[in-house]
């Protein structure tokens, strides 16, 4: 364990507000939550894609690209998905203070991990439940995962045997087995006029 005794805040001249003037928009993150399979990322591209379109500085961490750089070695045991999350959340509060509406989609299973990142962001945190049955997600099964998960080849996966814990309250649920991937990025579009984000 490192001392960080000595290490001192240091407070920057060019504050958030200051670039989210210069930007015309509200630095937020979009936390998509739901199973694998759900649709996190599809319709976070979709959402993205809608924005960049609008003229909007966006960023997205999406769960598998991130395993593969900043998160590499960590696995999915709890220990390693809590881990997985802090450092998102850290993350994503760096381009909230850049001014930047961020986008992530991780399973992001526990209900305890995401208020940690709700309690960091306060008011730019936007969580997303991705709503989907576990029966759907596994008919839709993109990567072969959920088959590997019940052959017993891929332990602690998300809804077989490892928990999902859903949203309780979240800002927005979009239902991915029920409407189009353009409804629930317009819905998500939506919500960020109504509220002034964008
Ligand atoms: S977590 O729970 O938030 O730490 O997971 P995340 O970083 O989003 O990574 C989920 C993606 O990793 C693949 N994968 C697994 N998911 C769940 N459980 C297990 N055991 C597992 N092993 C690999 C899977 O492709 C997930 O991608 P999505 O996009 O969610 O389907």
């Amino acid at each position: 364990m490192s001392d960080n005794n000595n290490i001192v805040w240091h407070d920057t001249n060019i504050k958030r507000e200051d670039r989210e003037a210069l930007l015309k928009q509200k630095g937020a993150v979009l936390w998509f939550t739901g199973l694998s399979g759900s649709g996190k990322s599809t319709v976070a591209n979709a959402v993205e894609k809608k924005l960049y379109e609008a003229s909007r500085a966006t960023y997205l961490l999406d769960g598998d690209n991130i395993r593969h750089g900043l998160n590499k070695g960590l696995g999915f045991d709890t220990k390693d998905r809590i881990e997985n999350i802090r450092r998102i959340a850290e993350v994503s509060k760096l381009f909230v203070d850049a001014g930047i509406i961020t986008l992530t989609a991780f399973i992001s299973p526990f209900i305890k991990e995401r208020n940690d990142v709700r309690g960091l962001l306060g008011d730019r945190f936007i969580e997303i439940f991705v709503d989907c049955s576990l029966e759907a997600c596994e008919g839709r099964d993109p990567k072969g995962l959920y088959q590997k998960a019940r052959a017993g080849e891929i332990k602690n996966f998300t809804g077989i045997d490892s928990p999902y814990e859903k949203p309780v309250s979240p800002e927005i649920i979009v239902q991915t087995d029920i409407k189009s991937v353009d409804e629930c990025a317009n819905q998500i579009l939506q919500y960020l006029n109504t509220n002034g984000f964008i």
